[in-house]
């Protein structure tokens, strides 16, 4: 075997992976990157920008709707769903290439081959020997399947997005992030839409009265619904499939395409934890400290092989924790405020604490309510919706933020800011919000926490 010798070896080149070779290589390491799939991983290729590409589509289709309805626009949206499929495959690939091309002019060597770690400091491919002083795993994850007869009748997520033509009646298992997205956007390309969540309520640690608003506006849309339903067995109907399943009582219902989104587990290609000796988690993840490493020294483990917040977001912070520590500085990892967005119509976007969160862990809170409804550009837009902020009582600092509605993701960014530096009442007066701008919500949202929203309903 030859050998190959590198300061850090990347295994994964999802968002985790390839940002974590290019910061490294940044700093002056040597990186070799192995990707064995498509660069840009899950996120890149089959989840996050895919999906935000056929929900912009679907968004745009239900504006050119609404506005038909007020008659200001004379013909519905006719569209062609071909067409959104090639836009969506472009998006991919100039992304990749964006990706790859990064990664070569910061010279990250990429090796397109799945790597197998052999022992600590040494990874294998393609029958080449490469040794690193470190490692960092960044497999990422895949769906899981759920334990009924008939799964082969179902298609997975990544499917569902490639999809050349609109399913009539869509059946999707899992009412989480993945199944509610995809949910949302076929919905708004024409398909009757079933979700089967066997949980009694959706997104159970998110906020209640704002999860309850964004199911009845689905709901309103034309998404069924269904929660505590678990789906016992999928068969084949002809060209069509039949969904059996069980709340108070036995239901079943046909559909022409069934999406399973019932979660994902770590990816463990190349990977032999036991035999390495890799502490795991009770679900089977990687173990790590809060610098990402693994219970063997010069082990790091990253993104969604390690569990928890399964983000891309949250891989990109894990993979710059894990890098400085290679580089012995002790630097925080950021990784306490994380921002949590669901990209459906409407869309639901939070950072920090929820109510019910403060009061587990004994923090005493107020809450700021602003609503769309009070605000000039969402009045001009269309858009509807509301806005919390939590502050700790005491303090009157910013401790969590809600936005369910039109624009949520991108208003959290400036909110989770707000979260991060436990933005003061004070500060909140003295910080000025263009006008008109959908963020003048989050403003009065805070100033509404002491009952000083200028804008708000009078309580
Ligand atoms: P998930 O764990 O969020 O949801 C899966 C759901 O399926 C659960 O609610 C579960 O109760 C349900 N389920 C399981 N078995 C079932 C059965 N037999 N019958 C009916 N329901 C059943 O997993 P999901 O949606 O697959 O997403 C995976 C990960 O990807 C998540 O951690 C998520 O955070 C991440 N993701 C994030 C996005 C975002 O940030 N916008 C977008 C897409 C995915």
């Amino acid at each position: 075997m030859e050998e190959n010798k590198y300061d850090l070896i990347v295994i994964g080149g999802g968002p985790g992976g390839y940002s974590a070779a290019i910061s490294a290589a940044k700093e002056g390491l040597s990186v070799l990157l192995f990707e064995g799939g498509s660069m840009g991983g899950t996120c890149l290729n089959e989840g996050c920008i895919p999906t935000k590409y056929l929900l912009d589509k679907a968004a745009a289709l239900e504006k050119v709707r609404a506005l038909t309805e007020k008659e200001i626009f004379k013909e519905p949206g006719l569209f062609s769903f071909q067409k959104i499929q090639r836009g969506r495959e472009k998006v991919i690939k100039k992304l990749t290439d964006g990706v790859r091309y990064l990664l070569k002019v910061n010279k990250v060597t990429v090796i397109h081959g799945f790597a197998s770690l052999k022992e600590v400091g040494k990874a294998e491919c393609g029958g080449m020997l490469y040794e690193a002083k470190d490692i960092i795993i960044a497999t990422g994850s895949e769906s899981v399947n759920i334990p009924v007869a008939g799964t082969e009748y179902t298609i997975g997520s990544a499917q569902a997005l490639a999809l050349e033509s609109v399913p009539k009646r869509l059946a999707v298992i899992g009412g989480g992030v993945i199944g509610m997205e995809l949910a949302s956007a076929y919905c708004s390309y024409g398909s009757e839409v079933t979700v089967l969540e066997a949980m009694p309520s959706l997104f159970p640690t998110e906020d209640k009265e704002m999860i309850s608003y964004m199911e009845k506006e689905l709901t309103k849309r034309g998404v069924r619904i269904l929660t505590g339903r678990k789906v016992k067995v999928i068969e084949k109907a002809g060209l069509s499939r039949r969904v059996f399943f069980e709340g108070a009582k036995p239901e079943e219902i046909y559909a022409d395409a069934v999406v399973l989104a019932a979660g994902r587990k770590p990816s463990y290609k190349g990977i032999d934890a036991e035999k390495l000796g890799l502490a795991l988690t009770e679900k089977k993840e990687i173990q790590v400290d809060e610098h990402m490493q693994t219970n063997i020294p010069h082990i790091y483990a990253i993104g969604d092989v390690i569990g928890g917040y399964q983000l891309a977001h949250a891989a990109y912070a894990e993979g710059e924790a894990a890098v400085s520590h290679i580089l012995g500085k002790d630097r925080e990892s950021g990784l306490s405020v994380m921002p949590r967005c669901i990209y459906t119509m409407p869309a639901y976007a939070a950072a920090g604490l929820t109510e019910t969160k403060a009061k587990e862990q004994g923090t005493e809170t107020v809450k700021g309510k602003f609503f769309y409804s009070g605000n000039g550009m969402a009045l001009a837009e269309g858009a509807e919706g509301f806005i919390q902020v939590l502050m700790e009582k005491d303090t009157k600092t910013t401790v969590g933020i809600q936005i369910v509605g039109e624009g949520a993701p991108e208003l959290l960014s400036f909110a989770a800011l707000a979260v991060k530096n436990r933005m003061t009442f004070d500060e909140w007066r003295q910080f000025i919000v263009a006008h008109p701008s959908l963020s003048e919500m989050i403003k009065e949202a805070a100033l509404d926490c002491f009952g000083m929203s200028v804008h708000g309903a009078v309580r």
